[in-house]
């Protein structure tokens, strides 16, 4: 049978991306939410751009048809445990996670078996199959005081993120047992390299992410979420930061305030491994076709979703009990 050569033509993508995305808002009443280390680009095009629990909670509380989620695929599949009836669209399916990766599920039966007293607290960076298997869900600006709130006396298992955890039980002195889970970003800043740029930047502060490890975060004034992190630098009155958490975020950083000075913390090498490959698969135009092919698109076992719903909806109310 005769067959084309031409079957795969490459896409047309128009001329003027940020109209075209606009209009595709309108006709599929959508709203684009994006995590700050996407490039800026599709920062600079979203209705929204947050931390994992600003996102979840955006996610939540959205009335558009259609969430074009601009982060990795746990962050858009949470948005499609929390609404089943919408389109939830992910600009490249392969946008994946290393942390979440380093949980599979199978094994984190067994662990959760070998507990069996044990809460599980689950960082949201995990796929639907452990928040399925969670109690309730956190992320890194709200583990601390969802810790908090859990009976001094009830053991507590923590995953997937082992830096996260340590810092949990640094900050609420409690004992949890952790699954030694960790991000590919956070870990590749190096200690070395960030004493000898605070050598040369005297004044700088270090602001960093509590997925980073302990040796890092050792040398930080500050640690918190992505939204945290931003907020504090526009706060303090430090006019210079080494920012030791994935670069994207400092888009915003310097939007804020553009007065200062913001050095990303090197990594081990001279490599871009401090931005983080998932995030950096979706791009502007991986965007635009999403939207108007309508897919990549999240779709779930219904079973798994409901599962994993439950953590989510504890962690949304756990974390209005805990906000000021
Ligand atoms: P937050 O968005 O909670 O700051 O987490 C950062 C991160 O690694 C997301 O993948
Ligand atoms: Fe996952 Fe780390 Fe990338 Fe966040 S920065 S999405 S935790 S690999």
């Amino acid at each position: 049978m005769f067959t084309t050569a031409f079957t795969n033509p490459k896409p047309s993508i128009p001329f003027d991306l940020f109209g075209a995305i606009a209009a595709l808002k309108q006709e599929l009443n959508a709203v684009i939410l994006a995590h700050y280390y996407q490039d800026s680009d599709i920062q600079d095009i979203a209705d929204y751009i947050g931390d994992s629990l600003g996102l979840a909670e955006k996610a939540a509380k959205t009335d558009a048809d259609t969430i074009v989620f601009a982060g990795v695929h746990f962050m858009a599949e949470t948005a499609k445990i929390l609404n089943p009836n919408k389109l939830v669209l992910l600009p490249d399916l392969n946008a994946g996670c290393s942390l979440a990766d380093s949980c599979p599920p199978e094994e984190f039966a067994q662990f959760k078996a070998a507990h069996p007293h044990h809460l599980v607290v689950s960082y949201i960076n995990c796929t639907a199959e452990i928040k399925a298997m969670s109690d309730i869900i956190c992320t890194s600006s709200n583990a601390v005081q969802i810790v908090n709130q859990i009976p001094q006396n009830q053991p507590i298992i923590f995953a997937p993120d082992r830096n996260l955890g340590r810092y949990v039980m640094e900050q609420t002195g409690r004992d949890l047992v952790l699954w030694l889970g960790s991000c590919m970003v956070h870990e590749t800043f190096s200690e070395k390299r960030i004493v000898q740029l605070k050598i040369e930047h005297r004044a700088a502060e270090i602001i960093a992410h509590p997925e980073c490890e302990p040796p890092v975060l050792r040398h930080a004034d500050y640690i918190g979420s992505t939204t945290a992190l931003l907020k504090y630098s526009q706060t303090s009155s430090s006019r210079e930061f080494i920012v030791a958490t994935e670069p994207g975020i400092i888009h915003q950083m310097e939007k804020a305030a553009p007065e200062k000075t913001f050095i990303p913390a090197p990594s081990m090498t001279n490599c871009a491994c401090n931005e983080c490959p998932h995030m950096r698969l979706n791009t502007l135009e991986k965007l635009y076709l999403a939207m108007k092919n309508r897919s990549p698109e999240i779709i779930l076992p219904e079973e798994i979703r409901v599962a994993a719903l439950r953590p989510i909806q504890r962690m949304l109310e756990m974390s209005l009990i805990s906000s000021p």
